[in-house]
């Protein structure tokens, strides 16, 4: 999959498939999978490092989860997020985030939001960067959301995030994620649009679906939001391995005489 491919898959009215990757060893099983691209997402800041937001990611660690995904996954499409505030500080560090970031590894970068920093956005496209917009519930903005709550209800709501989708796709975005937005807005929008919708929480009208790896595992039983199936119960699998060791281990089961050198 390269940057054309995903309008050409808007077309023919194939579906994308995303997931985020953070690591190395997660990056090798996913390179040899079908699904059509690797998220380096700044949720890393919380499923990998254990903060509260995604507010706590820098550019430094995208960058160095970027590097180490590309190493583990050289074949596949890599979108790595521009992290909290790196859009804001003016056009030069936004560049130079960039430019950290694409050299890391990453074939495009995703943004979070539109006001404020369409110009820079084109910017970015204009210099060869492809870049992935993000609208809906953007982590990033949690704070001034009140908390992970729903967009674009109403049709105030909704007319405005209909707005900033299409000065996205203006200033040059070849993709949009819509974020826990209601599914009928997702799916006009994804209808309006000439670029391709990825949905996270938007329902089954995008063009593409995007999960946190870790979430469609099932690594936290107890986090169950509405919009995520569970694909497997990777919290039961790691416990009963690891439990399953260490009972060896104690029972002097592990290791045999195969498992040990002569
Ligand atoms: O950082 C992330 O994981 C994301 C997805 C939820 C779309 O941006």
């Amino acid at each position: 999959m390269n940057v054309l491919d995903f309008a050409e898959r808007k077309k023919s009215a194939e579906k994308i498939s995303m997931v985020t990757c953070y690591d190395y060893w997660s990056a090798r099983i996913l390179n040899q999978s079908d699904v059509d691209t690797l998220l380096v997402g700044d949720s890393l800041a919380m499923v990998v490092h254990g903060y509260t937001s995604t507010v706590h990611a820098t550019v430094a660690m995208m960058a160095t989860h970027t590097a180490a995904v590309r190493r583990g996954a050289e074949d596949k499409f890599i979108v790595a997020d521009m992290p909290f505030l790196s859009m804001r500080k003016g056009l030069l560090p936004a560049m130079e985030a960039a430019s950290n970031l694409m050299q890391a590894g990453a074939n495009c970068l995703k943004i979070e939001g539109a006001a404020g920093h369409l110009d820079i956005v084109a910017h970015m496209v204009e210099s060869g960067v492809p870049v992935m917009g993000h609208l809906g519930l953007t982590p990033q903005s949690v704070e001034a959301f009140g908390g992970h709550k729903v967009q674009g209800r109403g049709s105030q709501a909704a007319a405005e995030l209909t707005d900033a989708a299409r000065s996205l796709q203006q200033a040059g975005v070849f993709a949009l994620v819509l974020e826990c937005v209601p599914a009928e807005l997702a799916t006009v929008l994804s209808q309006e649009l000439s670029i391709p919708t990825i949905g996270i929480g938007a329902g089954a009208g995008t063009d593409g679906q995007v999960l946190v790896l870790q979430d469609l595992l099932g690594m936290d039983p107890e986090f169950k939001p509405r919009f995520l199936r569970h694909y497997a119960q990777g919290y039961s699998v790691v416990h009963e391995a690891v439990n399953t060791f260490h009972e060896d281990v104690c029972a002097q089961r592990f290791p045999c005489a195969q498992e040990s050198y002569t």
